[in-house]
């Protein structure tokens, strides 16, 4: 495998090779939260995938969106009922989620696999994970087809949240409990329960008398 040059302090995309820049930006962008995206398949196989090219797009109407990097399942079944469901991905949840990134071939289930409970949605046809803490239902609004090597960003609005009530504190989900996993690149996670730390956002009145820069 040829290395990009991490000496160079400029890199032009166009000179890199897909895999190259796979590794640069999945290691550049972290840590990414996880989508556990679940799926139904046209002769009715459950799927569940974690897509790290994951993330929230707009709260009102709320929008999710993930990316495949190439046809997988999940994208197929996303193509064929035009739904998916998001699930989030807890510490708890790692290894089972893990295993559910295995090549497995489209009519075997994750769900089996990894020993996950598939729950009927209320709202699309996709099953929720049962185990997951979150989920979301979510209706596809747009599938965009991406560059040379082609990736697909599945941009979904959420129809439906699952929230277990033990995640709530002060009437918000705490991520402090919920303990989402965060995606590194190649096999490296983080944690987002450990060293969480507030910072005040400032308003312009509280800049305006103060000479900068700031520290
Ligand atoms: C933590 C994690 C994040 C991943 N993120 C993505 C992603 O964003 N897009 C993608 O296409 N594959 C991603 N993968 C790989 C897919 O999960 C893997 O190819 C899986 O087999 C796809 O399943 P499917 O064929 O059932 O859709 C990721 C794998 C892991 C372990």
């Amino acid at each position: 495998m040829s290395q990009p040059d991490l000496e160079r302090a400029q890199l032009d995309p166009t000179a890199l090779s897909a895999r190259d820049l796979y590794f640069l930006l999945t290691s550049i962008v972290v840590p990414r939260p996880i989508g556990w995206i679940s799926t139904v398949g046209a002769s009715g196989v459950f799927n569940v995938a974690p897509h790290s090219y994951f993330n929230a797009f707009s709260d009102d109407p709320p929008v999710v969106g993930f990316s495949s990097l190439g046809v997988k399942d999940t994208l197929r079944n996303t193509r064929h009922t035009w739904d998916f469901v998001a699930n989030v991905v807890s510490e708890d949840l790692a290894a089972p989620m893990n295993i559910s990134a295995a090549d497995l071939p489209p009519q075997e289930s994750e769900f089996t696999w990894a020993s996950l409970t598939p729950v009927p949605s209320v709202r699309v046809r996709a099953p929720r994970v049962a185990e997951a803490k979150v989920a979301m239902e979510c209706r596809v609004l747009h599938i965009l087809e991406l560059g040379r090597t082609p990736s697909y960003l599945v941009l979904g609005e959420v129809l439906l949240f699952h929230v277990d009530p033990q995640i709530v504190r002060n009437g918000r989900v705490d991520p402090a409990l919920l303990r989402p996993v965060g995606r590194l690149s190649g096999s490296g996670y983080s944690r987002t329960a450990d060293g969480l730390f507030a910072l005040r956002r400032p308003s312009w009145a509280d800049l305006r008398d103060r000479q900068p820069p700031l520290r």
